[in-house]
């Protein structure tokens, strides 16, 4: 189309698109407010009604920095909710696959909520659409997704399926939307490469980054982002395996971690210097009680799971996940050093959520340690900032278990104190005032969020993970360290 001497594209001239995303989870429910907030139609589609109701009543289902705003500001104008995906899917140019991909009971990833899905939206393919896996799923889904709609009696030539596999951490997940370090298109197909082109092209073009009423973001992406084009085989494949090499960094520190701890040097000193190095770089070398999530467990298994399906044995990964559960017996072991016994100890724990700034508790080390406390007698005192709800319904049948108000009140009287889980507010606490409301002032922490020198001084006996012990404690009462 030319106008006063100037080509413009598809995406000039019609910038909109039509959206439907299937699933109301949190990579769906980001997706759908993100894509509002780039000026597109979007229906978000839930099979839970109650859900719908909610989300469609203004209430925020999960606990994610920045959703409240972008649900407020784009509810009832660019976004609604339904529990119809034939119509969603019927009014739209784009059809986002967003539900979940949970892990079966043989490791596989379970894709039955994706072919529910994809044969329910074949009977609306009466024109062109573009189908877009955004869940985590492994390679070769989209022939998948390809032939089941074609049995379902779709037309070839009226869809694409695309793969634009989504890296957004929870906590930051609208920045992370928003702001990636590259948008992943795998489409084989030049009508889809457009139609998915046309979605990002606020980001592709920075006009996003320049617009007044944008999200504020870390970087500066004024240049537009790197955005890949691949097959939608390599774009399955990016996916798992970015999550996979993640896995592996953390994995290969907390290993080293162990190994600090037995000659004596200090892993946040060694990640410091082996992150310097560009080629690795700082991000992920966190030594800790190991990774957790509903993302890294799951796609480290489905990864080398395809593997051995397509014939090759994916050592590395099964290494990878032996080092991570090791990693949860091995903070344990440090209570049971500090205490002795453990049936009938007082145990305050920090942290239920997987990780800091989330409310997600889904296969959360925290959980896993609180249960394996019970188990041994002890009576558990915990508190999170924002995952005590969502917790409550996996632990509510324990006895010895309280829900405490506060840290302080999670500390109080007890033998030891864990810290499980990176939240910001636990790094801040008062720590004589802790010191002075436990019962022994014993401090076990699996996310190395205290300096030594200050838990020593503040009269702690304290073990965290790759960095020697100290033992403000026993120095106090003229006992040895
Ligand atoms: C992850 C990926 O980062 C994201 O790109 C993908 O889309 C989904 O999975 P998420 O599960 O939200 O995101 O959390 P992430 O911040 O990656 O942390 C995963 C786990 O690793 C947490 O349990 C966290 O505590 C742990 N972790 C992370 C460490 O133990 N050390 C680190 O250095 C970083």
């Amino acid at each position: 189309m030319q106008r006063w001497g100037r080509v413009v594209n598809q995406a000039e001239a019609n910038p909109s698109v039509k959206i439907a995303v299937a699933g109301s989870g949190y990579v769906g429910l980001i997706a759908a407010v993100c894509f509002a907030e780039l000026g597109h139609q979007v229906v978000c589609v839930d099979i839970d009604h109650a859900r719908v109701a909610a989300l469609t009543a203004g209430e925020v289902p999960i606990y994610e920095e920045r959703l409240p705003e972008l649900l407020a500001k784009h509810r009832g104008r660019g976004l609604s909710f339904t529990t119809d995906l034939k119509k969603a899917a019927r009014d739209s140019e784009a059809i986002f696959i967003a539900v979940g991909t949970p892990q079966s009971a043989t490791g596989e990833a379970d894709l039955s909520q994706v072919e529910a899905s994809v044969s329910e939206i074949a009977a609306s393919l009466s024109e062109y659409k573009m189908i877009v896996e955004k869940s985590t799923v492994p390679v070769l889904t989209n022939r998948w997704i390809r032939r089941t709609l074609l049995t379902n009696g779709a037309r070839a030539e009226n869809f694409d399926v695309i793969s634009n596999p989504e890296f957004l951490r929870e906590g930051t997940a609208v920045e992370d939307f928003l702001y990636p370090d590259r948008v992943v298109i795998g489409a084989d197909h030049a009508r889809a490469r457009e139609l998915a082109r046309r979605i990002y092209q606020p980001m592709i073009d920075g006009s996003y980054y320049r617009r007044a009423d944008r999200v504020p973001g870390a970087r500066e992406l004024g240049e537009g982002v790197l955005y890949l084009e691949t097959s939608a085989q390599s774009a399955e494949l990016i996916k798992h395996a970015s999550n996979a090499f993640l896995a592996m960094k953390i994995s290969f520190i907390n290993a080293v971690s162990n190994l600090c701890e037995l000659v004596g040097s200090d892993v946040t000193e060694v990640a410091r210097g082996i992150g310097a190095d560009e080629r690795i770089g700082q991000r992920f070398l966190n030594a800790g009680i190991g990774y957790g999530g509903s993302c890294f467990p799951k796609d480290v298994r489905a990864f080398y799971k395809v593997a051995e399906s397509v014939g090759y044995d994916f050592e590395l990964l099964k290494v990878v996940e032996r080092i991570n559960s090791v990693q949860l017996q091995h903070f344990m072991k440090k209570l049971r050093g500090a205490l002795w016994n453990l049936r009938g100890k007082k145990v305050g724990v920090l942290g239920l959520a997987f990780k800091g700034g989330t409310d997600d508790v889904r296969e959360s080390p925290a959980i896993q340690i609180v249960r394996t406390l019970l188990a041994e007698g002890c009576q558990v005192s915990v508190y999170d900032p924002a995952a005590m709800e969502k917790a409550r319904p996996l632990l509510a049948s324990e006895p010895e278990l309280r829900f405490a108000e506060d840290s302080y009140s999670a500390a109080e009287g007890a033998h030891a104190l864990l810290v499980v889980t990176e939240w910001k507010e636990f790094a801040q606490l008062d720590l004589e005032r802790l010191r002075s409301v436990m019962r022994y002032p014993v401090v076990i922490d699996g996310r190395n969020l205290f300096k030594l020198e200050r838990m020593e001084q503040a009269g702690f006996q304290y073990h965290s993970v790759g960095r020697a012990m100290v033992n403000g404690f026993a120095t106090e009462k003229g006992g040895q360290r």
